[in-house]
Protein backbone atom coordinates (compact mmCIF):
# COMPACT_ATOMS: atom_id res chain seq x y z
CA UNK A 1 0.00 0.00 0.00
CA UNK A 2 0.99 3.91 -0.49
CA UNK A 3 -0.12 6.60 1.43
CA UNK A 4 0.37 10.02 0.61
CA UNK A 5 1.21 12.25 3.61
CA UNK A 6 1.27 16.22 4.09
CA UNK A 7 3.89 17.10 5.89
CA UNK A 8 4.22 20.29 7.49
CA UNK A 9 6.72 21.17 9.98
CA UNK A 10 5.96 24.82 10.98
CA UNK A 11 8.28 26.72 13.50
CA UNK A 12 11.29 26.17 15.84
CA UNK A 13 11.06 22.87 17.72
CA UNK A 14 8.31 21.56 15.09
CA UNK A 15 11.72 21.65 12.06
CA UNK A 16 13.79 19.98 14.12
CA UNK A 17 11.42 17.19 15.35
CA UNK A 18 9.36 16.22 12.42
CA UNK A 19 12.95 14.90 10.56
CA UNK A 20 13.04 12.50 13.40
CA UNK A 21 9.39 11.51 13.16
CA UNK A 22 10.29 10.65 9.13
CA UNK A 23 13.28 8.98 9.82
CA UNK A 24 11.51 6.48 12.18
CA UNK A 25 8.20 5.85 9.76
CA UNK A 26 10.62 5.22 6.58
CA UNK A 27 11.93 2.45 8.94
CA UNK A 28 8.85 1.24 10.05
CA UNK A 29 7.35 1.21 6.27
CA UNK A 30 10.54 -0.68 4.54
CA UNK A 31 9.98 -3.40 7.46
CA UNK A 32 5.85 -3.56 7.34
CA UNK A 33 6.28 -3.28 3.54
CA UNK A 34 3.97 -0.35 2.55
CA UNK A 35 5.09 3.20 1.14
CA UNK A 36 4.57 6.69 2.11
CA UNK A 37 4.89 9.58 -0.27
CA UNK A 38 5.66 12.62 1.99
CA UNK A 39 5.55 16.39 0.68
CA UNK A 40 6.86 18.89 2.34
CA UNK A 41 4.73 22.43 2.86
CA UNK A 42 6.37 25.47 4.01
CA UNK A 43 3.04 27.56 5.04
CA UNK A 44 1.66 27.88 8.61
CA UNK A 45 4.94 29.08 10.18
CA UNK A 46 6.26 32.78 10.67
CA UNK A 47 8.27 33.02 8.15
CA UNK A 48 4.93 32.57 5.36
CA UNK A 49 3.20 35.23 7.40
CA UNK A 50 6.12 37.21 7.07
CA UNK A 51 6.29 36.93 3.49
CA UNK A 52 1.94 36.90 2.67
CA UNK A 53 0.36 38.15 5.18
CA UNK A 54 -1.40 34.88 5.84
CA UNK A 55 -0.62 31.83 7.12
CA UNK A 56 -2.05 29.55 4.80
CA UNK A 57 -2.28 30.13 0.90
CA UNK A 58 -6.02 30.77 -0.38
CA UNK A 59 -6.28 27.58 -1.65
CA UNK A 60 -5.11 25.34 1.30
CA UNK A 61 -8.09 23.09 1.59
CA UNK A 62 -8.01 21.97 -1.74
CA UNK A 63 -4.27 21.30 -1.47
CA UNK A 64 -4.15 19.53 1.43
CA UNK A 65 -7.78 17.70 1.28
CA UNK A 66 -6.65 14.96 -1.00
CA UNK A 67 -4.12 13.56 1.50
CA UNK A 68 -4.45 10.76 3.51
CA UNK A 69 -2.81 12.18 6.45
CA UNK A 70 -1.07 15.15 7.69
CA UNK A 71 2.04 15.30 9.64
CA UNK A 72 2.29 18.43 11.94
CA UNK A 73 4.84 19.31 13.73
CA UNK A 74 4.27 22.94 15.81
CA UNK A 75 3.38 25.99 15.09
CA UNK A 76 3.99 29.65 17.03
CA UNK A 77 6.94 32.59 16.59
CA UNK A 78 5.50 35.18 19.08
CA UNK A 79 8.93 37.36 18.05
CA UNK A 80 7.34 37.73 14.45
CA UNK A 81 3.58 36.91 14.67
CA UNK A 82 1.06 36.79 17.56
CA UNK A 83 0.22 33.28 18.76
CA UNK A 84 -3.35 33.72 18.33
CA UNK A 85 -2.90 34.85 14.67
CA UNK A 86 -0.53 31.78 14.04
CA UNK A 87 -2.91 29.50 16.01
CA UNK A 88 -6.01 30.70 14.70
CA UNK A 89 -4.65 31.11 11.19
CA UNK A 90 -3.54 27.76 11.02
CA UNK A 91 -3.87 24.77 13.20
CA UNK A 92 -7.65 26.13 14.49
CA UNK A 93 -8.93 26.23 10.78
CA UNK A 94 -7.67 22.81 10.29
CA UNK A 95 -9.31 21.08 12.83
CA UNK A 96 -12.49 23.43 12.45
CA UNK A 97 -12.74 22.84 8.69
CA UNK A 98 -11.50 19.22 7.99
CA UNK A 99 -14.33 18.36 11.07
CA UNK A 100 -11.54 16.80 13.12
CA UNK A 101 -13.96 16.67 15.88
CA UNK A 102 -12.01 13.86 17.94
CA UNK A 103 -8.61 14.94 19.50
CA UNK A 104 -7.17 11.49 20.79
CA UNK A 105 -4.37 12.19 23.68
CA UNK A 106 -3.40 8.64 24.92
CA UNK A 107 -1.68 9.02 28.68
CA UNK A 108 0.90 6.28 29.18
CA UNK A 109 3.90 6.34 32.14
CA UNK A 110 6.29 4.77 29.72
CA UNK A 111 9.18 2.34 31.23
CA UNK A 112 12.04 4.46 31.68
CA UNK A 113 10.60 7.62 32.12
CA UNK A 114 10.07 8.93 35.87
CA UNK A 115 6.63 11.05 36.35
CA UNK A 116 6.83 13.79 39.06
CA UNK A 117 4.49 12.11 41.10
CA UNK A 118 5.91 9.07 43.38
CA UNK A 119 4.55 5.64 43.71
CA UNK A 120 3.39 5.83 39.77
CA UNK A 121 4.87 2.08 38.51
CA UNK A 122 4.86 2.12 34.32
CA UNK A 123 1.41 0.59 33.76
CA UNK A 124 -0.60 2.24 36.71
CA UNK A 125 -0.72 5.39 34.22
CA UNK A 126 -2.22 3.94 30.59
CA UNK A 127 -5.44 5.82 29.36
CA UNK A 128 -7.11 8.02 26.36
CA UNK A 129 -8.44 11.44 27.17
CA UNK A 130 -11.04 11.98 24.38
CA UNK A 131 -11.40 15.84 23.33
CA UNK A 132 -14.34 17.07 21.71
CA UNK A 133 -12.75 19.29 19.62
CA UNK A 134 -15.23 21.66 16.85
CA UNK A 135 -18.01 23.15 19.74
CA UNK A 136 -18.73 23.32 23.35
CA UNK A 137 -16.78 26.57 25.51
CA UNK A 138 -14.75 27.42 22.39
CA UNK A 139 -17.22 29.48 20.17
CA UNK A 140 -17.25 32.87 18.84
CA UNK A 141 -21.28 33.44 20.38
CA UNK A 142 -21.58 36.22 22.68
CA UNK A 143 -20.48 39.61 22.66
CA UNK A 144 -19.51 42.66 25.31
CA UNK A 145 -21.53 45.96 26.25
CA UNK A 146 -21.08 48.94 27.99
CA UNK A 147 -17.51 49.27 27.11
CA UNK A 148 -15.35 51.43 29.40
CA UNK A 149 -18.17 51.66 31.85
CA UNK A 150 -18.75 50.44 35.55
CA UNK A 151 -21.39 48.49 33.39
CA UNK A 152 -18.97 46.66 31.30
CA UNK A 153 -20.51 42.88 30.27
CA UNK A 154 -18.90 39.99 28.40
CA UNK A 155 -21.07 37.24 27.50
CA UNK A 156 -19.61 34.08 25.48
CA UNK A 157 -21.69 30.73 25.01
CA UNK A 158 -20.89 27.10 25.13
CA UNK A 159 -22.64 25.27 22.18
CA UNK A 160 -23.72 22.13 22.29
CA UNK A 161 -25.71 19.98 19.21
CA UNK A 162 -26.96 16.68 19.34
CA UNK A 163 -24.99 15.63 16.76
CA UNK A 164 -21.46 17.29 17.87
CA UNK A 165 -22.33 15.86 21.67
CA UNK A 166 -23.47 12.55 20.40
CA UNK A 167 -20.62 11.77 17.51
CA UNK A 168 -17.75 12.16 20.74
CA UNK A 169 -19.07 10.02 22.68
CA UNK A 170 -20.22 7.53 20.29
CA UNK A 171 -16.36 7.86 19.38
CA UNK A 172 -15.44 6.98 23.33
CA UNK A 173 -17.97 4.35 23.39
CA UNK A 174 -16.34 2.35 20.49
CA UNK A 175 -13.38 2.86 21.40
CA UNK A 176 -13.79 1.94 25.68
CA UNK A 177 -15.86 -1.31 23.42
CA UNK A 178 -11.98 -2.16 21.68
CA UNK A 179 -9.95 -2.33 25.12
CA UNK A 180 -9.88 -5.19 27.69
CA UNK A 181 -10.97 -2.78 30.76
CA UNK A 182 -14.04 -1.28 28.46
CA UNK A 183 -13.97 1.12 31.26
CA UNK A 184 -15.81 4.77 30.39
CA UNK A 185 -15.33 7.48 32.00
CA UNK A 186 -17.24 11.04 30.88
CA UNK A 187 -16.24 14.36 32.58
CA UNK A 188 -19.07 16.82 34.00
CA UNK A 189 -19.85 19.84 35.82
CA UNK A 190 -23.86 19.27 35.93
CA UNK A 191 -23.88 20.44 39.12
CA UNK A 192 -22.53 24.25 38.79
CA UNK A 193 -23.06 24.54 35.33
CA UNK A 194 -26.95 23.73 34.61
CA UNK A 195 -28.07 23.33 30.97
CA UNK A 196 -25.41 22.44 28.74
CA UNK A 197 -23.86 19.73 31.40
CA UNK A 198 -26.87 18.87 32.19
CA UNK A 199 -27.70 17.82 28.86
CA UNK A 200 -23.52 16.61 28.25
CA UNK A 201 -24.94 13.40 30.94
CA UNK A 202 -28.44 12.97 29.39
CA UNK A 203 -26.74 11.86 25.88
CA UNK A 204 -24.15 9.99 27.87
CA UNK A 205 -26.06 8.10 29.39
CA UNK A 206 -28.43 7.31 26.52
CA UNK A 207 -25.54 6.15 24.59
CA UNK A 208 -24.66 3.77 27.50
CA UNK A 209 -27.60 2.25 27.24
CA UNK A 210 -26.25 1.65 23.87
CA UNK A 211 -22.80 0.01 25.02
CA UNK A 212 -24.04 -2.44 27.61
CA UNK A 213 -20.39 -4.21 27.73
CA UNK A 214 -18.78 -1.11 28.53
CA UNK A 215 -18.81 -0.07 32.19
CA UNK A 216 -19.46 3.71 32.24
CA UNK A 217 -19.34 6.00 34.82
CA UNK A 218 -19.13 10.25 35.57
CA UNK A 219 -16.95 12.13 37.42
CA UNK A 220 -17.29 16.06 37.79
CA UNK A 221 -14.01 17.83 36.63
CA UNK A 222 -13.12 19.12 39.91
CA UNK A 223 -12.65 15.53 40.97
CA UNK A 224 -11.73 14.26 38.00
CA UNK A 225 -8.39 16.39 37.71
CA UNK A 226 -7.85 15.40 41.68
CA UNK A 227 -7.92 11.81 40.75
CA UNK A 228 -6.11 12.31 37.87
CA UNK A 229 -2.96 13.11 39.86
CA UNK A 230 -3.69 10.81 43.05
CA UNK A 231 -5.39 7.47 41.45
CA UNK A 232 -4.62 7.54 37.59
CA UNK A 233 -4.70 3.53 37.64
CA UNK A 234 -8.50 3.75 37.35
CA UNK A 235 -9.25 5.58 34.09
CA UNK A 236 -9.27 3.95 31.10
CA UNK A 237 -10.84 6.24 28.39
CA UNK A 238 -12.10 9.49 29.33
CA UNK A 239 -14.39 11.67 27.31
CA UNK A 240 -14.40 15.32 27.89
CA UNK A 241 -15.72 18.27 25.90
CA UNK A 242 -13.48 20.92 24.51
CA UNK A 243 -12.44 23.00 27.38
CA UNK A 244 -12.78 20.18 30.14
CA UNK A 245 -10.44 18.09 27.17
CA UNK A 246 -8.07 20.71 27.23
CA UNK A 247 -7.15 21.10 30.40
CA UNK A 248 -7.13 16.97 31.09
CA UNK A 249 -4.86 16.42 28.22
CA UNK A 250 -2.13 19.00 29.79
CA UNK A 251 -2.83 17.30 32.90
CA UNK A 252 -2.65 14.05 32.12
CA UNK A 253 1.03 13.34 30.34
CA UNK A 254 1.91 15.99 33.24
CA UNK A 255 1.79 13.07 35.53
CA UNK A 256 3.23 10.93 32.78
CA UNK A 257 6.68 12.71 32.90
CA UNK A 258 7.54 15.23 30.07
CA UNK A 259 5.21 17.29 27.79
CA UNK A 260 8.06 16.43 25.10
CA UNK A 261 6.82 12.30 24.61
CA UNK A 262 3.01 13.25 24.69
CA UNK A 263 1.41 13.00 21.01
CA UNK A 264 -2.22 13.90 19.90
CA UNK A 265 -4.75 13.12 17.07
CA UNK A 266 -6.75 15.22 15.57
CA UNK A 267 -9.49 12.92 13.74
CA UNK A 268 -11.90 12.95 11.46
CA UNK A 269 -13.56 10.07 11.68
CA UNK A 270 -15.82 9.97 8.72
CA UNK A 271 -12.86 10.12 6.89
CA UNK A 272 -14.50 12.96 4.46
CA UNK A 273 -10.90 15.12 4.91
CA UNK A 274 -7.38 14.21 6.48
CA UNK A 275 -6.66 14.06 9.88
CA UNK A 276 -3.66 15.33 11.77
CA UNK A 277 -1.26 14.16 13.77
CA UNK A 278 1.11 15.92 15.89
CA UNK A 279 2.78 16.18 19.34
CA UNK A 280 1.00 17.95 22.19
CA UNK A 281 3.91 20.26 22.76
CA UNK A 282 4.21 23.78 21.17
CA UNK A 283 7.55 25.28 19.23
CA UNK A 284 9.40 26.19 22.17
CA UNK A 285 11.28 29.11 21.16
CA UNK A 286 13.00 28.90 24.50
CA UNK A 287 15.20 25.76 22.99
CA UNK A 288 15.10 26.14 19.22
CA UNK A 289 18.08 25.85 17.21
CA UNK A 290 19.68 24.02 19.83
CA UNK A 291 19.41 20.44 18.82
CA UNK A 292 17.95 19.20 22.15
CA UNK A 293 14.19 19.03 21.90
CA UNK A 294 13.02 15.95 22.79
CA UNK A 295 11.16 14.10 19.66
CA UNK A 296 9.20 11.53 21.48
CA UNK A 297 6.15 13.22 21.36
CA UNK A 298 6.74 13.68 17.36
CA UNK A 299 7.35 9.74 17.22
CA UNK A 300 4.88 8.66 18.75
CA UNK A 301 2.40 10.84 17.09
CA UNK A 302 3.58 9.14 13.59
CA UNK A 303 2.22 5.97 15.03
CA UNK A 304 -0.61 7.40 15.54
CA UNK A 305 -1.03 8.25 12.16
CA UNK A 306 -0.26 4.24 11.40
CA UNK A 307 -2.79 3.45 13.14
CA UNK A 308 -5.62 5.53 11.89
CA UNK A 309 -4.38 4.71 8.56
CA UNK A 310 -4.81 0.68 9.04
CA UNK A 311 -1.28 -0.36 9.73
CA UNK A 312 -1.43 -1.09 13.80
CA UNK A 313 1.41 -3.08 13.59
CA UNK A 314 3.90 -0.92 12.45
CA UNK A 315 2.22 1.84 14.90
CA UNK A 316 2.85 -0.89 17.71
CA UNK A 317 6.36 -1.22 16.63
CA UNK A 318 7.36 1.90 17.13
CA UNK A 319 6.07 2.70 19.91
CA UNK A 320 7.47 -0.18 21.81
CA UNK A 321 10.99 0.88 20.09
CA UNK A 322 10.37 4.09 21.82
CA UNK A 323 9.50 2.53 24.87
CA UNK A 324 13.17 0.45 24.86
CA UNK A 325 15.39 3.22 24.14
CA UNK A 326 13.73 5.12 26.93
CA UNK A 327 14.49 1.79 29.17
CA UNK A 328 17.86 0.63 28.11
CA UNK A 329 19.67 3.70 26.20
CA UNK A 330 20.18 6.59 29.29
CA UNK A 331 22.87 8.28 27.03
CA UNK A 332 20.70 9.20 24.30
CA UNK A 333 17.79 11.01 26.40
CA UNK A 334 17.22 14.66 26.07
CA UNK A 335 17.51 17.03 28.43
CA UNK A 336 14.12 17.02 29.39
CA UNK A 337 14.45 13.18 30.33
CA UNK A 338 16.92 14.14 32.53
CA UNK A 339 20.18 13.23 30.08
CA UNK A 340 22.55 14.86 27.71
CA UNK A 341 21.70 13.66 24.40
CA UNK A 342 20.34 15.44 21.23
CA UNK A 343 17.12 15.34 19.22
CA UNK A 344 18.94 13.77 16.05
CA UNK A 345 20.60 11.22 19.01
CA UNK A 346 17.52 9.96 20.12
CA UNK A 347 15.50 9.98 17.05
CA UNK A 348 18.13 7.72 15.10
CA UNK A 349 18.50 5.35 18.25
CA UNK A 350 14.84 4.83 17.86
CA UNK A 351 14.65 4.70 14.26
CA UNK A 352 17.67 1.41 14.65
CA UNK A 353 15.93 -0.15 17.39
CA UNK A 354 12.80 -0.06 14.97
CA UNK A 355 15.19 -1.99 12.60
CA UNK A 356 16.63 -4.67 15.01
CA UNK A 357 13.09 -5.66 16.68
P1 LIG B 1 5.77 24.80 24.36
O1 LIG B 1 5.16 23.45 24.39
O2 LIG B 1 6.36 25.23 23.06
O3 LIG B 1 6.92 24.89 25.47
C1 LIG B 1 6.63 24.77 26.86
C2 LIG B 1 7.89 24.32 27.61
O4 LIG B 1 8.12 22.93 27.34
C3 LIG B 1 9.15 25.06 27.15
O5 LIG B 1 10.00 25.28 28.24
C4 LIG B 1 9.79 24.10 26.17
O6 LIG B 1 11.18 24.22 26.08
C5 LIG B 1 9.38 22.75 26.74
N1 LIG B 1 9.21 21.77 25.64
C6 LIG B 1 8.19 21.72 24.77
N2 LIG B 1 8.38 20.73 23.89
C7 LIG B 1 9.55 20.14 24.21
C8 LIG B 1 10.29 19.06 23.66
N3 LIG B 1 9.86 18.36 22.58
N4 LIG B 1 11.46 18.74 24.24
C9 LIG B 1 11.91 19.40 25.30
N5 LIG B 1 11.26 20.44 25.88
C10 LIG B 1 10.08 20.81 25.34
O7 LIG B 1 4.65 25.84 24.81
P2 LIG B 1 4.69 27.44 24.93
O8 LIG B 1 6.03 27.89 25.40
O9 LIG B 1 3.48 27.79 25.69
O10 LIG B 1 4.48 27.97 23.44
C11 LIG B 1 5.54 28.29 22.55
C12 LIG B 1 4.94 28.54 21.17
O11 LIG B 1 4.31 27.35 20.67
C13 LIG B 1 3.86 29.60 21.15
O12 LIG B 1 4.00 30.32 19.97
C14 LIG B 1 2.57 28.82 21.18
O13 LIG B 1 1.47 29.50 20.63
C15 LIG B 1 2.95 27.64 20.33
N6 LIG B 1 2.15 26.43 20.59
C16 LIG B 1 1.79 25.69 19.49
C17 LIG B 1 1.11 24.52 19.65
C18 LIG B 1 0.80 23.73 18.44
O14 LIG B 1 1.34 23.99 17.36
N7 LIG B 1 -0.02 22.71 18.54
C19 LIG B 1 0.72 24.00 20.96
C20 LIG B 1 1.21 24.82 22.06
C21 LIG B 1 1.89 26.00 21.86
MG1 LIG C 1 -3.92 22.74 25.37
Amino acid sequence: HRYRIAVIPGDGIGREVVPEGLRCLRAVAEIHGFELETVEFGFACAGYWVRHGEMLPPDWREVLGGFDAIFFGAVGWPEAVPDHVSLWGSLLKFRREFDQYVNLRPVRLLRGVRGPLRDHEPGDIDFLVVRENTEGEYSSIGGQIFEGTDRETVVQETVMTRTGVDRVLRYAFELAGSRPRKHLTWATKSNGISITMPYWDERAAAMAERYPDVVADKDHIDILAAKFVLRPQQYDVVVASNLFGDILSDLGPACAGTIGIAPSANINPDRTWPSLFEPVHGSAPDIAGRGIANPVGQIWSGAMMLDHLGEPAAAARIVAAIENVLDERPEVLTPDLGGSGTTAGLGTAIAAEIGSQ
